[in-house]
């Protein structure tokens, strides 16, 4: 159930109040390369107009995105954009720099992910990214979802078409935080 605090960090749905946040985390050192579709310097209006998307996803209930807070301040958001037919969702997340390194994400993954899965009936949550992002791919590897192989030449930035690599979970499959608690 949401909101949440999990592990210490604090989980809420995003509101188009959250936009000054939403364009502070957007314009964090890593998020233009680790992103297929922010702008390298994105702008209020690029912030208004995806908090505004991401806000009809929740209402249709094709999506859900979450801001995460860490001792009373908003430190990075998290979200998933649903397909119901088949019961899966697509993830992005990324995270203020001074909250890197601490777990944040992790905790902020794993909240989603019990979400998804306990509460809403997701069966799949997946994650594509760039073949040169060892940080979320060890986030991904770290919190037990599997490798499925590369997408070749996906998506086109900077005129280069870029590789990534798809990793998913399934609601059956083991939770690494799970066992480490029980
Ligand atoms: C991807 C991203 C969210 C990962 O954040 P993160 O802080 O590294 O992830 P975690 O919360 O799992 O933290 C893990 C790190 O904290 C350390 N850590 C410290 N305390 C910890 C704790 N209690 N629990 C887990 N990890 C802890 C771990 O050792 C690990 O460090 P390492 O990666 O050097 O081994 C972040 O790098 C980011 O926002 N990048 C830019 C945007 C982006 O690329 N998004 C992904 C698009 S696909």
């Amino acid at each position: 159930m949401l909101p949440v605090v999990y592990d210490g960090v604090q989980l809420r749905i995003v509101t188009p109040d959250d936009v000054q946040n939403f364009l502070r985390l957007l314009r964090s050192p890593g998020v233009y390369e680790g992103l297929a579709s922010v702008p390298r310097s994105p702008d209020l209006e690029f912030a208004k107009t995806r908090i505004n998307q991401v806000c009809e996803n929740i209402a249709t209930g094709n999506g859900l995105q979450l801001i995460g807070q860490s001792e009373g301040e908003v430190v990075g958001t998290i979200g998933v954009y649903i397909n119901w037919k088949h019961r899966h969702g697509g993830l992005g997340y990324h995270l203020d720099t001074p909250a890197r390194g601490k777990g944040i994400a992790s905790r902020m993954l794993q909240g989603l992910l019990n979400h998804c899965f306990d509460q809403i009936g997701l069966h799949r949550i997946w994650a594509e990214t760039f073949v040169d992002n060892e940080s979320s791919r060890r986030l991904l590897v770290r919190n037990g979802f599997s490798f499925e192989g590369v997408k070749r030449q996906t998506y086109l930035k900077e005129d280069r078409y870029l590789d990534v690599e798809m990793w998913a979970m399934l609601a059956t499959d083991p939770r690494p935080w799970k066992e480490q608690t029980s």
